[in-house]
């Protein structure tokens, strides 16, 4: 045997022992005798790089990091399925698709695996691509993750049809995620919250290396294509399941819906002996070609639906409420728990709706509740257990004032909301990352802690400082901010005291001086009541004002700072006048305050006279260095790049994203689109009455009454005013054939282009009458290369003979 044809046998037979192994659950020999193999195939690819295969087994420990995915559009919808919870909806069920079909039928009963669904495709026998469900339209190829998942094959066995997609469930069993959450607390690293989350996590993660780590499995349940072997459903498992894939030994045929019933019931009370997490059942039509009758409603197919268990339920305590601010400046309660196992998983929030829930539950603080888990990621509370309420239970009062801002918060309907859109700052911060996100401007480079970096440094207030961001590039390179953060390995041993003067002093450094910092601390037991107090009146009226400002617009940071002064540690000598801060680092209270010092840590240097240290610290600067190390963020120069370029790009954007990325309440995508294509332009929609806009199809008079408040804003309209100056796409572009150049030919895109998003060029391909496709085959005509294409499709392209042009030469062919 050459060399060649080792590599060969050696791949088929640790695709056979990997197949054995996870797919099976019967090894067939030992781990020491498949590492040898293994080892020994490393060593023969690592010499014979010609015989290079992505879908080789050595592949599956990950490979290189990934800059994104590549979108993707289905070949079939990935729908979702409609639910039913109760035998009765069962019987619906059954008597609506008998008076579709009238002849007789089986039923499918399958797990509902609780994971992130996959679509899978393999093309003579080998994986090409993996699609997540995205919007179910398109998403994204996470291949490059996939392949690391050892049940699921990435070569097949047998007799296979030569295109087909088989979708299914990625997840993590649950022994495997306990394991994995007790090698992290090990490492004092935060622990994973579920396995459907982690599990889902984990695809998104850039470097596969790092996902080859995660214990990832996979049961497929859906076999799709043209050249199928057969007709029903359950045999296309059984034959899927002999060309290697982990298919369910526990779905069963089911004559009629009694059966199913009795499906439904066994597993209801067995499903917690299933080593994996499961959220119901899938009911399906066994026929192929009764789908094809069923058909689906607008949402779901007819021909098939899921039964969801009951929630389960657990017991708790409610320690306390918090209040987030969302985007739209909608405040949502969310209640603090007692720490309580749910379902194998911790609860520690739980959702609260708004006052009318918390009222209708009538709960109060220290009640004893019922929190339940739906489908959503945090729990709710579905009762209140009123007998164990004791009498240190305090009725709730819903909060009058924005948490962030202070400003009075308006009822409508039931919602309450901070109306200080412009600046609060959660709502600013919010209203950036609607604006960058994928659908809207789909602008890279700005997480969550850049924009936090570039807003409290002013560069950005509005979105439209974004398109004259490029202007402080040299003022953007090495900007620094220092996180707060919650992993435990993070955090410092040790104590700063700072005087809490000087803390004043360099947080508002244009209203106090040293003195008066000095002074103010002193008497700060009755700080707020600085604007009557006598000993001021020395102090110019002035500069009382600006303080009484400073106060007023920080009354919950003063709080806690006057709360912090009066937990002063016992041996710094009080009659010495000065008053101090602690900052244990360890502690997790005053989290801010830690994070405010850091960000402040320069200014205090220059008082240096007036800190204490205990511990590891020697210095401010010390201290300062160790804090730094491990939370800071600092914008490198490659950063400032991308993201430049990446705002610029955006400027392509259509109308209807820009529009959607106003984030104008009730303007979602599909409405953005609507409203584009009827309006024309932004100013025929601002022109727009109320009666005109109600009678656009499918646009109500909830839409078109934001629609008028938003325009009624003159800061609104300056904003869109601005934007427009910019260069952004404020008119409708109509979709049709610029002309029929690229007919007949073909495309895959792959790489990273300077001048065109991978979007705009799947646009100019379609507008010019080309066909985007995934991957490489005989039938592509062209691949079009940006930077860093893959070896391996480079390597393909080139053995079938495919043409490889630049972006350049793409421009090129469509301006003939
Ligand atoms: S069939 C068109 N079968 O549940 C129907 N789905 O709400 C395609 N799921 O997104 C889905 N186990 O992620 C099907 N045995 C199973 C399933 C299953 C879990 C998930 C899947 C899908 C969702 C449907």
């Amino acid at each position: 045997m050459n060399d060649r044809e080792r590599i060969y046998s050696l791949r088929k037979e640790i695709n056979h022992h990997n197949h054995a192994y996870y797919v099976k659950d019967s090894p067939e020999i030992s781990d020491f005798e498949f590492d040898a193999l293994l080892n020994e195939l490393i060593n023969l690819e690592n010499k014979f790089p010609q015989y290079f295969d992505v879908n080789s087994p050595t592949q599956r420990v990950g490979s290189s990091l990934v800059d994104s995915f590549e979108t993707i559009d289905h070949n079939y919808p990935m729908l979702s399925l409609g639910n039913t919870y109760s035998e009765e909806d069962l019987f619906d069920f059954d008597t609506r698709t008998k008076k579709i079909i009238s002849s007789d039928f089986d039923y499918v009963c399958e797990l509902k695996y609780d994971g992130v669904s996959i679509s899978l495709i393999y093309e003579n026998g080998e994986l090409v691509s993996a699609i997540t469900r995205g919007d179910g339209k398109k998403g994204d190829n996470v291949i490059s993750n996939v392949r690391t998942i050892k049940s699921i094959p990435l070569q097949l066995i047998g007799d296979y049809p030569s295109k087909f997609e088989i979708r299914g469930e990625i997840f993590i069993p649950i022994d495997e995620f306990n394991n994995l959450n007790i090698e992290r607390e090990k490492q004092d690293l935060e622990p994973f919250s579920n396995p459907r989350n982690t599990a889902s996590g984990s695809l998104k993660m850039l470097d596969s290396t790092d996902v080859a780590k995660r214990p990832l499995d996979c049961y497929l349940y859906h076999v799709l294509g043209e050249n199928l072997p057969s007709k029903y459903h359950f045999e296309n498992l059984q034959h899927a399941k002999n060309w290697g894939f982990k298919i369910s030994s526990n779905t069963r045929i089911c004559k009629n819906i009694l059966d199913v019933i009795d499906f439904v019931k066994k597993w209801d009370s067995e499903r917690n002996k299933l080593p994996f997490e499961i959220d119901g059942l899938v009911i399906k039509v066994n026929d192929l070609e009764l789908h094809e009758k069923l058909g689906f409603t607008a949402k779901f197919p007819r021909w098939a639906i899921s039964y969801k268990f009951k929630a389960l339920q657990a017991k708790t305590k409610l320690k306390g409420i918090t209040y987030q601010v969302g985007r739209t400046g909608a405040i949502t309660p969310v209640a603090d728990l007692e720490p309580v196992i749910l379902a194998g998983t911790e609860v520690k929030r739980a959702s609260l709706h708004n006052e009318d829930q918390i009222n209708k539950l009538n709960i109060r603080l220290n009640d004893y509740v019922f929190v339940e888990k739906g489908g959503e990621i945090i729990p709710k509370i579905v009762s209140v257990d009123t007998e164990s309420r004791d009498l240190f239970s305090i009725p709730l009062e819903f909060i009058k004032l924005c948490p962030s801002c202070n400003s009075v918060l308006k009822k409508i309907d039931s919602k309450h909301y901070c109306i200080n859109h412009s600046f609060c700052s959660p709502q600013i911060k919010a209203s950036f990352e609607h604006f960058i996100s994928k659908k809207a401007m789909d602008i890279d480079g700005l997480g969550g802690e850049i924009i936090d970096m570039l807003i409290e440094n002013k560069f950005l207030t509005n979105v439209s400082d974004l398109y004259t961001l490029y202007k402080y590039r040299q003022k953007l390179i090495g900007l620094t901010k220092y996180k707060e953060t919650n992993d435990s390995s993070k955090k410092i041993k040790g104590m700063l005291f700072v005087k809490s003067s000087s803390l004043l002093f360099a947080k508002f450094p244009s209203v106090f001086t040293k003195q008066l910092s000095i002074y103010l601390t002193n008497i700060s037991y009755n700080f707020f009541d600085l604007k009557i107090d006598n000993n001021l009146l020395e102090i110019d009226k002035e500069r009382i004002h600006k303080i009484s400002n400073v106060i007023d617009n920080n009354i919950s940071w003063f709080e806690k700072f006057l709360f912090l002064n009066s937990k002063t540690p016992g041996y710094v000598s009080l009659h010495e006048s000065i008053k101090m801060m602690s900052f244990n680092i360890k502690d997790d209270f005053v989290l801010k305050e830690k994070i405010l010092l850091c960000n402040y840590i320069d200014e205090l240097e220059k008082y240096k006279d007036l800190i204490f240290y205990e511990n590891e610290f020697q210095s401010v600067k010390q201290f300062f260095i160790k804090t730094s190390e491990r939370n800071k963020v600092v914008l490198q120069e490659r950063k400032v790049n991308n993201l430049i370029k990446s705002i610029e790009i955006s400027k392509n954007k259509n109308f209807e994203n820009v529009l959607f990325g106003l984030g104008i309440k009730h303007v979602g995508e599909t409405v953005s689109k609507k409203l584009c294509s009827y309006a024309k332009s932004i100013d025929n929609l601002i022109n727009m009455s109320y009666e005109e806009i109600i009678n656009i199809s499918d646009i109500g008079p909830e839409i078109a009454m934001s629609l008028i408040d938003f325009f009624k804003n003159d800061d609104n309209l300056e904003l869109i005013k601005t934007l427009k100056n910019y260069g952004l796409n404020l008119e409708y572009v109509e979709v049709e054939n610029k002309s029929n150049l690229l007919s007949g030919s073909s495309f895959v895109i792959t790489g990273v282009f300077s001048k065109f998003s991978r979007q705009e060029l799947k646009n100019l391909i379609a507008t010019n009458g080309g066909i985007n496709i995934s991957s490489i085959s005989q039938k592509t005509s062209y691949v079009i290369a940006g930077d860093n294409m893959g070896p391996s499709k480079k390597e393909k392209a080139l053995n079938l003979g495919i043409k490889i042009i630049s972006e350049d030469d793409f421009i090129k062919l469509i301006n003939q």
